[in-house]
Order: C-alpha cells, then structure tokens, then sequence
C-alpha cells in the first residue's frame, strides 16, 4: 500500500481505552494488510514493563482482543509492538528516551521519522506532552512528518477548548491535530454524507419545505459503571450532546460541501455550528431537559441509582439524561424544530435520526379511518445497531374504500457487503495514518460547539433549570415529550 512508514507512540497505553479500542484496531488494519510494510507500535506510559510484558498485556492476555480466525498472525504482529516507559510524562529526561528509542526503531524498521503521537492520557497532559515533544523537535522532525491524535474530553467549555487549542496549536499545524470523535468513525454517520449528497430525490426535499421535524436520539442501556468519577464531572451533554451528537446533525444538517474533502466538509460543519440558534437564560428550563436515573430495571438487569454508584456523590446533580429542543437558523432549516437526546440506562442501545416529513395538504382519505391522520412520511436512520435505513409511509390497505396503512420499507446496510464493516477506531487510524483529517473534528469547530453548550450548562449550574429523575429502565422523564408541544404529530420516536 502507498502509506508512509511511520512509528505510532500510544501515551497512555497501559491504559482501558488502549487495550479495549486502541490495539485491537491496530490488529484489524495488520491483518486486513492495511499498515504500511515499515511500521512499529511503541506503546509509552508510566507502567514498569518490558516488551515483552506489554505484548502479553495487550495482546495475548488482553480480554478485548479479537483474533479469532487470525491466531496465526498474533505472534508477528505483536513483534511490531514496542514499550517504553516514563517516570513523568512530561519530563525531560524521559522525552529525550523517546526520543533515543524512536531513533532506534526508526532505524530498525526503516520508518524514517514519521511519527503519529495519540494521547490516550487524562486531559490534564494534553499540552504538557505535546510541549515536551516540542522541546526535542518532535512535533516538527526535519526529515518527515509529525501527527497528534487527541481524545475527547477537547475543553471543559468554550474557553478552556479554545486555550487548549491555542496551546495545541502552538506546537502543531491544525492539519495535524487530529481530535477523535469515534462517531465519525461510524459507517452509517458517513453515509449519512452519501444518503444526502449523492442522491438525486433526496436534495430538493432536504430542507424547510418539506421537513417537519428532525430528532436524533442516542439511547444506552448501560448506567456509568465504575465510570462514575470521570462522568461526575462530565454529565450527558458534555460527554455525548458536545461532540457526537452534534456532529452527528452536522452531517443531517449542513449544506452540501463543494468536494467530499477535509477542507470543504469541515467548513461546511462549522458553518452549520454558527448557525444554531443560543439557548439562554429562561430558555434552557423551556427547550432543555436534564435528568438523573432512580435505581431500575434495565436489560443489564438491577441498576442502581446514579447517585450510589461508585464515585458519584450522594447529591450529584449530573444530568445522565438530556433531551432538547433547538432550531437552526439559516435559509435551509428556518423553523424546523431538531430535536436531540441521550441517556444511560434507558430500555434499548439505540441511535438514529427521524426525519419526519410535512404531510400532504389535504388529507383527502381522512373519512375512511383515522389512519390516514396518522399517516408519518418518515425516513428512519439508524446508525446503530441494525445499521440502516427504514423509510415510512401510507399504502392502500388492500380491499374496499381508501383506508391508509403506514409501512416500512427497509435496508440493512450489512446487506452492501460481505466483508466486516471496518470499527470506527480501525478506520479513523487508517485516515490518520494517510494524513486525511476528514473525519477529525476541526479546533474551530470544536470551540463552536462548545459555543452553543455552553449557556446550557451554565443555567445548570446556576440551577436556573430543574433537574427531574427518571427511572433507570424507562424512556426518560415525561418532561421530553412536553418538547413536542407545538409541533404537529410530532413525537419521539421510542423503537422497541
Ligand atoms: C463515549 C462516552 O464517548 O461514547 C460514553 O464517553 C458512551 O459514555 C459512548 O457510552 C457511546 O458510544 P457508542 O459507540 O457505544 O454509541
């Protein structure tokens, strides 16, 4: 393949997400012969490891890892992978053992220096490390090329991501800090992309005109776990509204980019971010809805409430739940409302958008029975699981008169192939590792969805607005469906 010899250095990479996502999509690009002939793994963290403690760790006895099938292939693969740890991971000494090692391996596997750095650490170290590679001329190597990979969480609020970015940005170009957002690496929110933008009868009906509504909805059954320490601080809308779900509208929403490339899309998407309409003030308590979950019953079976799992104060007001209400100011959306919501422990794992179509002007089968009232025009995307499509509408139900039935017509998007749908992870490596930020989000855009949040969070935090519980195992509080007030057979949609 045409790709760079390169070295990928995980920071972090004794860590959960590097076993659970990082390693195993490694694996899935080596055996799928996607990595470049000249590549290595050098995976760095505090940890005392060797090598060959750390292959152990992440490959042979990592629980996460999927080989099977490809057990033959573990034994070459994990030759690839390296380990070097560091007292500090800012401090000079180690950078400059980094640095020694990457020098070595670079020459051991011909990989030049070529480097893509992914921080798989706490937040706190997000300008520390890339500060300390600047230090040694590894954010800018003269002979090759250097990329940051960063996780979320990018900022607390706006200004905290902007001064990240500022710091981030002070020691890489923009073009090669690439945030994750593991959404994007999604295959149904791509093809929302290519649903859009490359079919004909859907472009002249995409917009006011013909759009009733638009609701996403991310559903989980999953509570926090033992995440709770982390979420405590972060709450639904900051862990799912910010990042995933907005980028998610950004693809139902923005106008169509002028080619399918990094530039064009990621533009149109901030434009699409500036044109949301700010939720203040007294607003929030009408358009917003946050919510706790009460112990219950889900499909993972006894919950408790959120307040007694582990590392969640008695009397957090963290939202694990939020439903919304916004509009989109510009000329294609003007007065469409869009709706979003997530939650933990809700009754299914689900996400898609509903797009709710304008019924016909005069329903003119209304006498033969209520159906044709009832009639929803909707096109149902669903980006997990059962990836696919579902499109809704009226048929004659067969026999006297013109009674009206609604029907599905249905797409499985596993259906296009019979080859395994690339994880998001594996994918958005690989577009890394081409050098293609495409499916990264941008630091401007980040910052501008931090932008429309922020109030939010904000009236929260002032508790200008209630936070109502619901039970682990329901849809939510019945305040989401006030949301709808107003909006002409409008509903959520709750699959089952
Ligand atoms: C993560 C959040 O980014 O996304 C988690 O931190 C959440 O809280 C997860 O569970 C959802 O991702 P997915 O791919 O399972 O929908």
């Amino acid at each position: 393949n045409t790709l760079d010899p390169h070295i990928l250095i995980i920071y972090g990479a004794s860590g959960d997400l590097a076993q659970r996502k990082l390693i195993p999509a490694v694996f899935d690009l080596y055996r799928g012969g996607y990595l470049p002939e000249k590549f290595a793994l050098l995976g760095a963290s505090r940890t005392d490891f060797t090598d060959e403690e750390f292959r152990k760790k992440v490959v042979f006895e990592n629980e996460f890892f999927e080989a099977e099938g490809h057990e033959d292939k573990l034994d070459a693969f994990s030759q690839l992978l390296f380990y070097q740890d560091l007292k500090a991971y800012d401090g000079a000494e180690d950078v400059k053992k980094l640095k020694d090692r990457l020098e070595d391996l670079g020459q051991r596997f011909g990989t030049g220096s070529n480097y893509i750095f992914y921080l798989s650490t706490p937040p706190k170290l997000y300008n520390t490390i890339p500060k300390a590679l600047a230090d040694v001329g590894l954010n800018k190597p003269a002979d090759g090329w250097s990329r940051l990979v960063v996780e979320k969480p990018f900022g607390y609020d706006e200004a905290s991501a902007r001064q990240l970015n500022e710091e981030l940005q002070s020691v890489f170009r923009e073009n090669d800090i690439y945030r994750i957002d593991h959404y994007l690496g999604k295959e149904t929110v791509q093809n929302l992309l290519v649903t859009r933008f490359a079919n004909g009868f859907f472009e002249p009906l995409w917009n006011r005109n013909y759009i009733q509504s638009v609701q996403i909805t991310a559903a989980e059954t999953v509570g926090v776990g033992s995440r709770g320490g982390y979420y405590d601080e972060s709450g639904a809308m900051r862990d799912m509204v910010q990042n995933h779900l907005l980028q998610v509208l950004a693809h139902v929403g923005m106008e169509p980019p002028i080619r399918a490339d990094a530039y064009s899309i990621r533009g149109e998407k901030m434009k699409l971010f500036q044109s949301l309409r700010p939720i203040k003030g007294e607003q929030v308590a009408e358009q917003v809805v946050r919510a706790q979950y009460t112990a219950g019953k889900t499909k993972e079976g006894e919950v408790p409430a959120y307040r007694d799992a582990e590392g969640v104060p008695d009397d957090s007001t963290t939202e694990t739940y939020v439903a919304m209400k916004f509009f989109i100011d510009n000329w294609r959306w003007a007065g469409v409302p869009f709706f979003i919501r997530t939650g933990k422990c809700l009754p299914l794992k689900v996400t898609e958008v509903v797009i709710t179509f304008k019924n016909p002007p005069q329903a003119i089968f209304a006498a033969y029975d209520d159906y044709a009232m009832k009639c929803d025009n909707q096109l149902i995307i669903r980006i997990q699981p059962d990836e696919g499509m579902a499109m809704e509408f009226g048929m004659k139900v067969p026999g006297e008169g013109f009674r009206v039935k609604n029907v599905d017509m249905d797409f499985f998007y596993r259906d296009l192939t019979t080859k395994d749908v690339p994880e998001s992870y594996s994918r958005l490596l690989l577009d890394c590792m081409k050098g293609d930020p495409t499916l990264y989000a941008r630091g401007d855009s980040v910052e501008q969805a931090w932008a429309f949040v922020d109030p939010i969070l904000q009236a929260w935090e002032n508790n200008e607005a209630p936070l109502t519980m619901y039970e682990a195992g329901t849809w939510g509080p019945v305040e989401a469906d006030k949301l709808w007030d107003g909006v002409e057979g409008g509903m959520w949609r709750n699959p089952s």
